[in-house]
């Protein structure tokens, strides 16, 4: 693998162990963090999220139990059961997983998980402080993209990131995040003018568009961090970032190929943040 192709097998493999390793003296002392995921419905794309996160939890020693639910659970139904999570002694982290059946609230159900549970990260209060630079549990793709770019070697103190995207769940995000590492931070979005001008001034670009290959060589300054968030599935059923990486490789410095890195480093967060809110509610 080229050197500035960035190995998500190894970054994965090293964070996941120091987590492993955690998780194990806690054990020994006879407690075990837990994690309780919730999927309502049959979205295929998100079973396979689920099973990957509860794969991912048997890896490292984390507790783990999945509620799968039918598409026409009520919200009422699903406020019980997150109610009860919030209760259960033996778990730390509760993950409903996005999205939900248009009937259900996303919102209602997000406001009624227990902050400390939160491990998502997805709570309005939690939000809020991030934003406000408090301590938190923070969203799980964000985090890892701030934790790839670290361990690239880059310093992020002083330099240009452009973001482009301003989802809740990614680009808004990331950019606080990227703001709390004192980079001077420019979110992009679909009514920015001037994107292409804006991107080749960035030192570290994080894409979150959800377009595929959409950012080609003319977005990217020679030798610039680019992350990759996007996951689409093309026609002939291949995937593709949404970066057109074959294009922007050559021009990129440290970059990301899709698959491979920022999803498999969203659940070691999620691992991550299940430990922390273990720890935090054990005291
Ligand atoms: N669906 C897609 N990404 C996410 C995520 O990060 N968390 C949850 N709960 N659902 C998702």
């Amino acid at each position: 693998m080229s050197q500035h192709i960035i190995d998500g097998k190894q970054l994965v493999g090293d964070i996941r162990g120091k987590i492993k390793e955690e998780v194990d003296a806690l054990a020994a002392e006879g407690f075990r963090p837990g994690l309780a995921v919730v999927l309502v419905g049959e979205d295929p794309a998100s079973a396979v999220y689920v099973r990957n996160k509860a794969k991912s939890c048997d890896q490292v020693g984390i507790y783990s139990e999945v509620h799968r639910l039918p598409a026409e659970t009520t919200q009422a139904e699903l406020l019980e059961l997150v109610d009860k999570l919030n209760r259960a002694a033996n778990i730390h982290g509760i993950l409903v997983q996005l999205p939900l059946p248009k009937h259900i609230s996303e919102d209602a159900v997000i406001d009624a998980i227990a902050i400390e549970k939160d491990v998502d990260g997805f709570h309005p209060i939690n939000v809020g402080n991030l934003s406000i630079g408090k301590p938190s549990l923070l969203p799980c793709t964000p985090a890892g993209v701030i934790e790839i770019i670290k361990r690239t070697g880059t310093t992020i103190s002083g330099k240009k990131a452009v973001v482009i995207g301003r989802s809740n769940i990614v680009g808004k995000p990331v950019s606080m995040l990227l703001l709390r590492e004192n980079a001077t931070v420019t979110i992009c979005h679909s009514r920015t003018e001037n994107m292409k001008e804006l991107c080749r001034e960035a030192d570290i670009l994080v894409v979150a568009i959800g377009k595929p290959k959409f950012v080609t060589k003319e977005f990217v300054k020679p030798g610039a961090v680019v992350i990759d968030v996007g996951i689409n599935r093309l026609e002939d059923g291949k995937l593709a970032g949404d970066v057109d990486f074959d294009d922007v490789v050559d021009t990129a410095g440290p970059i990301t190929p899709v698959p491979g890195v920022v999803g498999p480093m969203t659940i070691t967060m999620l691992l991550q943040n299940t430990l922390q809110a273990a720890k935090a509610l054990r005291k």
